[in-house]
């Protein structure tokens, strides 16, 4: 049977309520401003519930956030975060984007897991959090953390070496069973889409496992932007969709607030993409792989 589920990132919900002045240190500092001067023009929150509405009327089995929910990494917002996933009235996949481990202080406690293991839950290596293989029947959701600390202004991510070895373990299982395997994870995976301070530093040895062992379907968000590709894999090619911001209020061709339904089931992967006109998500181009 066939799994259809709608597909958002960097909702970057914001919650600085009960957020002390001293809580603003370091690189939290930078975020903050940045955010105060762009973020809170540029995004709005209440496009997040319109996705999960479209998603309820559109009949979806599952909402599908391939990472940054937040902005700071706060607890308030992580708790925002985790009400929203529980009252969405369908099951959430999530998995971490850059600014959900945003200082060494939330990276260190796992915060983004503690509070959204809930929506993680799955087969996994013994003491590892990631990747993360939830099953439906002959479709898998295969979540994956690139997740790191990092220094003010950049937003680069690494799968690790470790993490790598239990992926292509999985890819290859999965492979096996003829399952179709679609990987999420949030930094971009083709060269040349990020620029340095924003990209995956280990995107080469991430592409060889995809090269080794294939992928039906990867789905990242992190750049803001609407990307289609490929990647090549042993028995063919692994399609690579980027979206935009789930909340973005851009008017920029590609940065338009998107999510996308998709409907995958072993040997079909069908899209129907969807974006936010200034007033309401809009049906626009569908594709079938
Ligand atoms: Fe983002
Ligand atoms: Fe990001």
């Amino acid at each position: 049977m066939a799994l259809r589920f709608v597909h958002c990132s960097d909702i970057h919900l914001l919650d600085l309520e009960g957020v002390g002045p001293t809580r603003f240190l370091n690189k939290r500092l930078t975020g903050a401003v940045n955010l105060a001067l762009h973020r809170r023009k540029a995004y709005a929150p209440h496009l997040f519930d319109q996705i999960v509405a479209s998603a309820r009327e559109l009949g979806a089995d599952r909402l599908v956030v391939t990472g940054d929910v937040t902005n700071l990494a706060l607890e308030a917002e992580f708790e925002l975060v985790r009400r929203k996933f529980g009252e969405a009235g369908l099951p959430v996949t999530v998995i971490p984007g850059n600014h959900d481990a945003y200082t060494k202080g939330s990276a260190r406690t796992r915060r983004f897991e503690s509070y959204l293991s809930a929506f993680m839950e799955g087969e996994r290596a013994s003491g590892h959090d990631y990747p993360f293989v939830q099953r439906f029947g002959g479709v898998a959701l295969i979540g994956v953390s690139t997740a790191i600390p990092t220094l003010p202004l950049w937003a680069t991510g690494r799968v690790g070496e470790s993490q790598l070895e239990r992926l292509e373990a999985a890819l290859t299982k999965l492979g096996e069973e003829r399952v179709a395997r679609v990987v999420l994870i949030h930094h971009p995976v083709m060269p040349g889409v990020s620029k340095a301070r924003h990209n995956l530093l280990d995107l080469d040895a991430f592409m060889q496992v995809i090269q080794r062992r294939g992928a039906e379907l990867i789905l990242h968000g992190h750049e803001h932007v609407h990307i289609e590709g490929a990647l090549p894999g042993p028995e063919g090619e692994a399609v690579v969709h980027g979206i935009a911001a789930g909340t973005s209020l851009s008017e920029h061709e590609g940065r338009h607030g998107a999510f996308s339904l998709y409907t995958v089931a072993p040997g079909t992967i069908h899209r129907a993409h969807y974006t936010w006109n200034g007033a309401e998500f809009v049906a626009g181009r569908e594709s079938t792989h």
